[in-house]
């Protein structure tokens, strides 16, 4: 398997949801300092990675990926060189297809040039898209993204350079019928750190209520995911969007709580520079990030669900579990489960700390129980007794 980069699941700042292709250095470096400014940044929020569009249209005469000099006057090794100057890990994206999805040059034919080159460049993580990936006829679609995404996969190992490996095939058989899906999870995650699952979260562009009902449609796929994930092997369901336009602070808490709880990495996409008050609190709580960093490193699993509302539970090294009781609904409601349920061990009671207000109950004797405001999620850490 791919080396064990990513013991707890990858934390940082990834400019696609919110700038899509009007990136370059300023937007780059203005973020990262911003990571650093808020303190998001030593809370874990690490690692500043370039999506598309990055790179220049042509490689260069003798095959190389070149940065777009307008874009990037001062090139890769230059910026990379600034973030690692901030303390901050340096993450660039390629596609292992013939061309990007943006129809930048792709890495096919070239993987251990490109592999070489983010070596050189001193980049810590790379995210392999899978757009315009040809599939030869007699071959099947999986046999191709194996194929390509392993020789990624062995490239960057080769370079000797440590670098976390972000795989995008599972993204590109959500619609294939389970079997395949849950095939190309089992491999991807040989090859890589995480992979991606599930759609695209929503845009800047989009309108409030297509970004929340993506992060909806993500929770939803990738908490059936549980059974995938390994320790240092994580579920992507994509870009945390806490600051975009129109997401209340129920929504943005929510999508921070359930990534919390499915030990999914958590990678801001936002302009970090206007980030609002809510927003910061949001990505920054410290006792929502533990349970997603957890050493036990546990995706949590949904105990209950139906059309409007999902409970999950996650166990937690020191014996706790933390619960989640989230209300995708319009309305209040009471949502609950029981201390059995959730994997608790008998205690009659059990302590409860409300890990967004901070505040400490107990529950009332084996039922974790709370009126969840709409489109909110109530976590909680549980202690028996
Ligand atoms: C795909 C990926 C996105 C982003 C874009 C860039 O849609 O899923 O995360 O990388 O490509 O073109």
């Amino acid at each position: 398997a791919y080396p064990n980069l990513a013991p707890h699941p990858p934390m940082g700042w990834n400019n696609w949801s919110y700038y899509m292709c009007d990136l370059n250095e300023k937007i780059v470096l203005d973020n990262a300092r911003a990571l650093v400014q808020t303190g998001l940044a030593r809370k874990g929020y690490r690692t500043v990675t370039l999506d598309d569009c990055w790179m220049s249209r042509q490689r260069d005469t003798r095959g190389r990926l070149v940065a777009d000099r307008t874009k990037f006057p001062h090139g890769m090794a230059h910026l990379g060189q600034q973030l690692h100057r901030m303390g901050l890990n340096f993450g660039i994206y390629t596609d292992v297809g013939t061309l990007t999805c943006e129809k930048f040059p792709g890495s096919l034919g070239h993987f251990q040039q490109d592999a070489e080159q983010f070596a050189r460049w001193k980049v810590d993580y790379v995210k392999a898209d899978g757009c315009n990936v040809p599939v030869t006829p007699g071959h099947s679609k999986e046999a191709a993204f194996r194929d390509l995404y392993g020789q990624m996969s062995r490239a960057l190992r080769a370079t000797g350079r440590p670098m976390t490996f972000s795989v995008s095939a599972p993204a590109y058989f959500q619609y294939d019928g389970d079997s395949v899906w849950h095939r190309v999870i089992d491999w991807s995650s040989e090859l890589g750190n995480l992979w991606r699952g599930g759609r695209d979260v929503a845009l800047q562009k989009s309108t409030p209520a297509v970004k929340w009902s993506s992060i909806v449609y993500n929770f939803r796929y990738n908490s059936r995911l549980a059974a995938f994930q390994r320790p240092g092997r994580w579920n992507d369901p994509d870009f945390l969007l806490a600051g975009a336009t129109g997401l209340t602070r129920h929504e943005m808490q929510s999508q921070m709580s359930l990534w919390a709880m499915m030990a999914a990495p958590l990678i801001s996409s936002t302009d970090l520079g206007k980030l609002p008050a809510a927003a910061r609190e949001v990505l920054g709580n410290e006792r929502v990030i533990a349970v997603d960093q957890d050493p036990l490193s546990v995706q949590g699993r949904v105990v209950t669900q139906d059309d409007g509302s999902a409970v999950l539970s996650k166990p937690l090294k020191n014996g706790d579990r933390a619960i989640a009781l989230f209300n995708s609904g319009g309305t209040p409601r009471t949502l609950s489960v029981s201390a059995r349920a959730a994997g608790l061990p008998e205690a009659g009671s059990y302590r409860l700390h409300d890990l967004v207000t901070g505040r400490r109950t107990q529950s009332a004797g084996n039922i974790v129980a709370r009126e969840v405001p709409p489109h909110a999620t109530v976590l909680y850490r549980v202690t028996p007794g």
